[in-house]
């Protein structure tokens, strides 16, 4: 596509985008109409530099939605229109993206695929319902390597309907930082890193912090939010000795609560995209302590420190009823198409990422043996196109010796089988994919649009592992 053809491109979907702002047309809303008919909630967003102490001293030249703290929880009411302006005050281009969460096409922000991105000083009005209660995140869809890297990152909460009566609610929003001692920033990719397992950080913070002290009443059920946000970190979560079960992942709730992994043995991976619930029986004494920890090579790492408070409620893990289903449809397999997607190495000679969005300087990555040529790619077709209702077996092959989160935009599916490992039909959005393994996945194609299809290991993403699906209408 020419320069021309591109702007004119662009130009078409800017007056589209302007037209649609009054509201979204009832058709595209259709598969998931907001359940009650309440007033939007708004909400302004401002995109900006943050300071902010993470390794101790102050480090400059994060990426927040204020000056000095890191970007807040979002709580939203499930079925509830909601409006987010986001303003960008930074230098570069930005979008937001509402990971996990089933938005129509126009508010998922992906640059140019579904947005024009939001320039310096622009201001984007974001306006969605979501279908599903649970954990979700937000973060940036447009010169990602550098404002995740630089800790643009956050916590999206769609409340259930009814409080499910935990004790405590704890967002932990994990993410490694490239600093040094003196809080000075490290290279934040590396070609070494994004030929193989992505590069992962110096250090793993929660919530900006080094092993926070997060505290909730003794002997209380505190409900743990993980979410893995960082651009390269597998977590392998484990919280020693403690008791408590996973109640959710992805998003999702479990059909009935799941053992709580208490050792390095049985940690629970959780990879650049996913999340997990989990409720915590806090320890009964004043003052005692639970861990959360990440195993790591050598010791592992702290993510955060539990703290009893006060007198010992005496609650007990049989009391943690298993949180409401969403409303996720299942996928009919008998009348399943089948889709196949390779994920692998470019292929030899492949030109580098052209750079719309932040560029790394190279390609090493592709799908169906096509590398995305950036994070923009006007002009570039759909890896596979469907038909709104259609029921959709994907089998994701991985050929490569790294291990691939692979997210899909827009649509939920869920593990059927692996030449691996026993998987759960398990609604999800990102699936972390083995190496050399074969994972079949189902989904309903039920929510119309061009759905981003990528590699969350973000400079996976961003040297070629990406493309989109669409969805016809
Ligand atoms: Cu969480 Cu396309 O991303
Ligand atoms: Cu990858």
């Amino acid at each position: 596509m020419t320069e021309t053809q591109l702007s004119s491109n662009l130009m078409t979907r800017r007056r589209a985008l302007a037209l649609g702002a009054g509201g979204l047309s009832a058709a595209a809303i259709t598969p998931f109409a907001a359940s009650q008919a309440a007033a939007p909630l708004t909400r302004a967003l401002t995109i900006q530099g943050a300071r902010y102490p993470v390794r101790g001293p102050v480090t400059d030249g994060l990426f927040s939605l204020s000056p000095d703290a890191p970007p807040p929880v979002l709580r939203l009411r499930r079925g509830v229109e909601h409006v987010f302006d986001v303003t960008n005050a930074t230098a570069d281009y930005t979008t937001v993206h509402w990971h996990g969460l089933r938005v129509p096409n126009a508010m998922d922000g992906v640059p140019y695929l579904t947005q024009v991105p939001i320039a310096a000083g622009e201001t984007f009005r974001y306006r969605f319902a979501s279908p599903d209660a649970g954990t979700f995140w937000y973060h940036p869809h447009c010169m990602t390597m550098e404002q995740m890297a630089k800790g643009l990152t956050g916590l999206l909460v769609v409340e259930e309907d009814r409080d499910p009566g935990f004790d405590a609610d704890l967002p932990l929003v994990l993410k490694d930082f490239r600093l040094n001692d003196d809080g000075t920033w490290q290279d934040l990719w590396t070609r070494r890193g994004a030929a193989r397992g992505g590069t992962t950080g110096a250090i793993s913070a929660t919530n900006w912090d080094l092993a926070p002290v997060m505290e909730a009443p003794a002997g209380g059920l505190a409900r743990l939010r993980l979410a893995a946000t960082d651009i390269s970190r597998i977590y392998r979560i484990y919280l020693p000795d403690a008791r408590g079960v996973v109640v959710a992942l992805d998003g999702h709730p479990l059909p009935a609560p799941a053992p709580l992994p208490t050792k390095p043995e049985t940690a629970l991976a959780l990879s650049p995209g996913q999340r997990a619930d989990i409720v915590v029986v806090m320890p009964p004494g004043e003052g005692q302590m639970q861990e959360v920890l990440t195993r790591a090579p050598g010791t592992p790492r702290t993510l955060a420190r539990l703290a009893a408070r006060g007198a010992n409620r005496g609650r007990r893990t049989a009391e943690i009823a298993p949180l409401p289903a969403n409303p996720v449809p299942m996928p009919d397999l008998s009348r399943a198409r089948l889709e196949e997607f390779v994920f692998g190495w470019s292929p030899d000679g492949t030109a580098p990422n052209n750079g719309w969005c932040g560029t790394l300087g190279y390609t090493f990555w592709s799908i169906n043996r096509t590398p995305w040529p950036g994070d923009a790619a006007p002009g570039v077709g759909p890896l596979a196109t469907w038909k709104l209702g259609d029921h959709v077996v994907l089998r994701l092959r991985n050929e490569s010796p790294n291990d691939h989160p692979i997210h899909l935009h827009g649509l939920l599916f869920r593990p059927l089988r692996s030449n691996k490992r026993p998987v759960r039909p398990h609604p999800t959005d990102t699936a972390l994919l083995l190496r050399e393994e074969t994972l079949d996945v189902a989904l309903i194609a039920d929510n119309p649009g061009d759905w981003a299809f990528h590699c969350h290991i973000i400079e996976h993403q961003k040297t070629g592992l990406a493309g989109f699906i669409r969805v016809e209408s």
